[in-house]
C-alpha cells in the first residue's frame, strides 16, 4: 500500500476542504436523516468561511492528504477543553479528532490511516478521543482496529429526531499518565 503524506491545510485550501467535506458528510449520515438536514448541517459547519474559521484558529488543525486534483481527505482536530466527549476528560485538554473523512475512491487506501497516525502524532499526548454515528458500520470498524475503545455515548438531535453517537477514545495506554 503506498503511503499518503499529510500535510497542515493552509489558508488557500479552505475552498478545496469545504468542497471535500461538502461531498463526503452525507457518507457519515443515518439514512434516516432527511436530506434537507444534511445540506443544512452542511452549509451552517462546513461551509469555505467555517473553514476559513478553523484555518485561522491556532487551537484547531486541519490535516489534509492530497490527491490529483485536491484532497480527498481530511481530519479536523479541536486542541482544548470540550464540555462533550468522555466524561473523564472533561475539563481537561484533549484532542477532539472532530472530522475524519475520506473520498469514497480512496477508502481502504492508507489514507485514514495516515490521517489518524498524524492527528495522534499531533496531539503530543493529549487523549484522542471522537463521536461516531452509531449505525456507522465501516468508520466504527476504522476506530476499533486503530486501537478506540467506546467510552460512552452522547445524542444530538436534528429536525426532531435523536441520533446516537458512541463516543470513543484512544486506548487507555495512550493517554498520558496511563
Ligand atoms: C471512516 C473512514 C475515514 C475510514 O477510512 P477507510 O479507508 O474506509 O478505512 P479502512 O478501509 O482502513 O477500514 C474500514 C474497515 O471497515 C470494514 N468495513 C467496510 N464496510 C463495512 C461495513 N459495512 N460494516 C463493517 N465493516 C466494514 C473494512 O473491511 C475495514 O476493515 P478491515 O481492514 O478489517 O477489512 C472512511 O470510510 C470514510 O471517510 N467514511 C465516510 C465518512 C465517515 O464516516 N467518517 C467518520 C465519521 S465519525
Amino acid at each position: 500500500m503506498m503511503s499518503s503524506p499529510v500535510r497542515r491545510a493552509r489558508t488557500e485550501d479552505a475552498g478545496s476542504v469545504a468542497a471535500l467535506a461538502a461531498r463526503t458528510f452525507p457518507l457519515a449520515c443515518p439514512p434516516s436523516l432527511a436530506r434537507e438536514h444534511v445540506a443544512d448541517f452542511i452549509a451552517t459547519h462546513l461551509s469555505e468561511a467555517e473553514f476559513d474559521r478553523h484555518l485561522a484558529d491556532p487551537a484547531h488543525r486541519v490535516l489534509v492528504v492530497d490527491g490529483a486534483g485536491g484532497p480527498v481527505g481530511y481530519a479536523l482536530v479541536l486542541h482544548g477543553a470540550h464540555a462533550e466527549g468522555p466524561e473523564a476528560l472533561r475539563g481537561a485538554p484533549s484532542a477532539y479528532l472532530s472530522k475524519l473523512y475520506v473520498d469514497p475512491e480512496h477508502h481502504g487506501g492508507g489514507v485514514a490511516r495516515a490521517l489518524l497516525d498524524a492527528v495522534r502524532t499531533g496531539a503530543e499526548g493529549l487523549p484522542v478521543w471522537l463521536g461516531v454515528n452509531a449505525e456507522n458500520a465501516r468508520a466504527k470498524r476504522f476506530y476499533a482496529k486503530s486501537g478506540f475503545v467506546v467510552a460512552g455515548t452522547r445524542t444530538f438531535t436534528v429536525g426532531g429526531t435523536t441520533f446516537v453517537d458512541d463516543v470513543l477514545v484512544l486506548s487507555p495506554p495512550e493517554w498520558p499518565g496511563a
